[in-house]
């Protein structure tokens, strides 16, 4: 008998065998889990079946166009099952159908090697569907909450931003609660940027992209206007800024400021006090920005995966430690290129120092 036939065939001892080495696995599992996982595992089960008697067979979907590994991942996501659970799963999955096929009365024959390794195969598929879907649904709850949180945060704040600037400028008040008020106010602009950096994060990372809104801007004013700012809050820096040719064009325009933002701020972070060269150049059919600083290089494994935050390892953890920065400025800073159109790249070595270098196309009309 071919494996699809047993399997089809013994259903029923295949699905308690599964069943008594899922409780084992987990004494809490509940009535509930083990009646839908018997559903789902039939269903994969039958699947697999179809595939290894019929190569080219039509898989089975449901109406949203899901397998069956699929739907089991999402209804083990909701239920709070860890990856692993979800692995050890399949694992007992596995062992079920392979212990009972080879406890039958053996004839030896060729197929029972290939049919062996083909359902080895369908199953690893089918373990690999559900983890994608199951990794997928964990980062869209994480999402969720991290939008949850940044979006309540906004009021609690914007009542700190009226106290702080209240306190700031209150005539009655003496020299120390002024400086306390405008303390409290840099903080929480400071806030507000991670806020904001978050829920851009998470918008970009959930496929939306950084809106951009188009309107005539002179990228003139609106560096003139970041490093003016810069000169304010970081009187210590020395910023070169330089304008060549025409930087006129269509962008948006708070957006670009973004970049300016985020890219300056970095090299006055970490160029070790050495001046920050920002130059704006007009050519033909694009706009250069480059910024510039010298100090320590950045590390050459850490520029491959410098703009994005999941593969630097971004974690609560190493936000919470020492650091005060979340890393996501160089993300949002090259979402806000991509979504015109535009790119990023970035050259750090010893001698020369480190350069970004932005390319936005003047977009039409
Ligand atoms: N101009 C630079 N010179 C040297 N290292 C840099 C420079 N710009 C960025 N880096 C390195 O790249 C990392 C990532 O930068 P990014 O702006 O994305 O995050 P961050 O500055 O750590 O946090 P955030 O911008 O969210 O406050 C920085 O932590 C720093 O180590
Ligand atoms: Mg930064």
């Amino acid at each position: 008998m071919r494996l699809a036939e047993f399997i089809l065939i013994n259903m029923e001892p295949i699905l308690q065998r599964w069943e008594d080495f899922a409780r084992n696995l987990q004494s809490s599992y509940r009535l509930m889990d083990v009646l839908e996982l018997r559903d789902h595992a039939k269903e994969i089960l039958e699947e697999i079946a179809a595939e290894l008697a019929y190569p080219d067979h039509e898989r089975k979907l449901d109406l949203q166009g899901n397998t069956p590994a699929e739907v089991h991942a999402d209804t083990r996501a909701v239920s709070g099952f860890t990856v692993d659970q979800l692995l050890s799963e399949f694992r007992a999955l596995r062992a079920s159908v392979l212990n009972l096929w080879s406890q039958r009365k053996k004839t030896a024959t060729w197929f029972e090697v290939e049919d062996m390794s083909r359902f080895n195969a369908a199953i690893d598929r089918a373990l690999a569907e559900s983890v994608a879907r199951y990794t997928e649904a964990q980062r869209q709850s994480q999402d969720i909450f991290l939008g949850i949180i940044g979006h309540d945060l906004r009021t609690p704040l914007s009542a700190i931003n009226i106290g702080a600037t209240y306190l700031m400028r209150s005539e009655d008040a003496d020299a120390k609660l002024i400086q306390l008020g405008s303390r409290m106010f840099t903080s929480a602009v400071r806030m507000q940027e991670i806020i904001d950096n978050l829920l851009d994060f998470v918008r970009s990372r959930s496929g939306g992209g950084i809106p951009i809104l188009l309107d005539a801007v002179d990228l003139r004013v609106v560096s003139e206007h970041i490093v003016d700012e810069f000169q304010v809050s970081s009187p210590g820096a020395v910023i070169r800024a330089e304008v060549t040719g025409d930087v006129r064009g269509r962008w948006d325009g708070a957006r670009i400021g973004q970049v300016y933002q985020n890219l300056i701020g970095n090299a006055i972070q970490y160029g070790a006090n050495t001046p920050v060269s920002v130059v704006t150049c007009g050519n033909d059919g694009e706009v250069v920005i480059t910024v510039h600083n010298d100090g320590p290089p950045i590390p050459p494994a850490m520029q491959k995966n410098i703009f994005d935050p999941t593969r630097r390892g971004l974690s609560i953890s190493t936000y919470s430690s020492n650091r005060k920065n979340m890393g996501l400025g160089l993300y949002i800073v090259r979402e806000v290129v991509k979504s015109h159109s535009g790119t990023i790249e970035v050259s750090s070595n010893e001698k020369t120092g480190t350069t970004f270098t932005v390319r936005l196309p003047r977009l039409a009309e």
